[in-house]
């Protein structure tokens, strides 16, 4: 079975997924084969780009173009966040499948709207989240689920970064409420932060967010200035129920975090273990071993992949590894294939992530606890 892909939005993420295809004969016995077959951007030189895969048999600058072909099964929308609802709209009334780029809608009404349309539709449709994929989060995951926390104690999931630091780097429409939504960096990094946490059953009952905003203008990258006006920061308290208990749940998301470049994190404490994963360390993930006085003990993962690849077991993984694993279970929970699997992130889920971060709004701007 061949699934053949049209990608709307040829940019950072529109390219790395296209790579992603070029490298799927590295699963190994999977059961569907992935095709690029046409592309639309609305910026030449992208298209031009495009001309290096060789599958592709359209590149067009019209989305309803790549959307009249009838050879086209999935589309995956990598747009600004503005330009979401429309485009998501128009795949799912095209009768094409949907893998949607987070945030999912420009904000909680957007997504409530395409999770209606995604409803009436029919269609499979997950949202982008890879780094549950990366292998100390899947080892993470298990660790839990086997219940070695014991009572959980305390649960804490992040991605930062430190793009925004640099004051002379050109403002881009993720810097712009217009364009990126007024849940700035929620929007940006949150649907990464939530997915294992909301996949556990850790869904917020109450938060308390801390937003902060960055440089408020920029260079426009064009001999100009450019105002700035989303959250660069934003740390959430939570209480979540886990077990019957109250358990605080902090998620951090932040493009401004000095010192880092990329790093994804998720880490649970209970009353007889311990987890921690950082993409930042990301061969190697760290257990606390309740049996042996107070001592964490660092693992080192290999290439420990939810989907066998050619990769020999003791390379370690990294972010391209991480998205085709994404892309994998994307196209075999669309073939049924599945199993018990961990799965992209999921329409409801997209819509709860939106649900706190609207709360979160609220939050910051009241100086007070929300309950969702
Ligand atoms: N999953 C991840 O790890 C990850 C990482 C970065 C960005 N993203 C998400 O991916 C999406 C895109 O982000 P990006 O970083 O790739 O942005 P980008 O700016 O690099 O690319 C967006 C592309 O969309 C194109 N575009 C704009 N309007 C269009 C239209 N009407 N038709 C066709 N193409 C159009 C632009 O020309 C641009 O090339 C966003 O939703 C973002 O949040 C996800």
């Amino acid at each position: 079975m061949t699934l053949r892909i049209g990608i709307i939005g040829g940019g950072l993420m529109g390219r790395e997924a296209a790579a992603c295809f070029g490298r799927w004969f590295a699963l190994e016995n999977f059961p569907v084969q992935a095709e690029l077959v046409a592309v639309c951007d609305l910026r030449e030189e992208l298209l031009d780009w495009f001309s290096r895969v060789p599958t592709v048999e359209l590149r067009t600058q019209n989305h309803h173009e790549l959307l009249a072909r009838e050879d086209v099964d999935a589309v995956y929308v990598a747009v600004p966040h503005h330009l979401h609802e429309a485009i998501y709209c128009d795949v799912l009334a095209a009768g094409k499948d949907l893998l949607a780029e987070k945030p999912f809608g420009i904000d909680l009404a957007a997504a409530r709207r395409i999770a209606d349309a995604v409803k009436a539709s029919g269609r499979f449709v997950r949202c982008s989240s890879e780094f549950p994929f990366a292998p100390g989060a899947q080892r993470a995951i298990q660790y839990i689920q086997s219940g070695a926390l014991g009572r959980v104690l305390e649960v804490r999931a992040g991605f930062l970064h430190s793009s925004d630091l640099d004051p002379t780097k050109a403002a881009n429409w993720k810097r712009q409420s217009a364009t990126c939504g007024e849940i700035g960096v929620m929007g940006d990094l949150g649907m990464h932060t939530v997915h294992v946490p909301f996949r556990l059953g850790w869904k917020p009952l109450r938060v308390f967010a801390q937003l902060q905003k960055g440089y408020p203008e920029r260079p426009d990258g064009q001999g100009g200035r450019s105002t700035c006006d989303t959250w660069d920061n934003a740390t959430l308290n939570c209480d979540v129920e886990i077990d019957g208990h109250l358990v605080p749940l902090r998620l951090e998301q932040k493009r401004m975090a000095p010192g880092q470049t990329n790093s994804w994190y998720f880490e649970a404490l209970g009353t007889e273990g311990g987890v921690r994963f950082n993409t930042a360390d990301a061969n190697s993930i760290f257990l606390f071993d309740y049996q042996n006085g107070q001592s964490w003990n660092r693992l080192n993962l290999g290439h420990a992949m939810t989907f066998p690849v050619i990769t020999g077991g003791i390379f370690e993984a990294g972010f391209p590894d991480y998205n085709l694993q994404m892309w994998a279970a994307f196209a075999a929970e669309r073939a049924g294939a599945l199993g018990d699997r961990f799965g992209c992130a999921m329409v409801e889920e997209a819509v709860a992530s939106h649900e706190l971060w609207q709360a979160a709004l609220q939050s910051n701007a009241e100086h007070k606890v929300v309950t969702l």
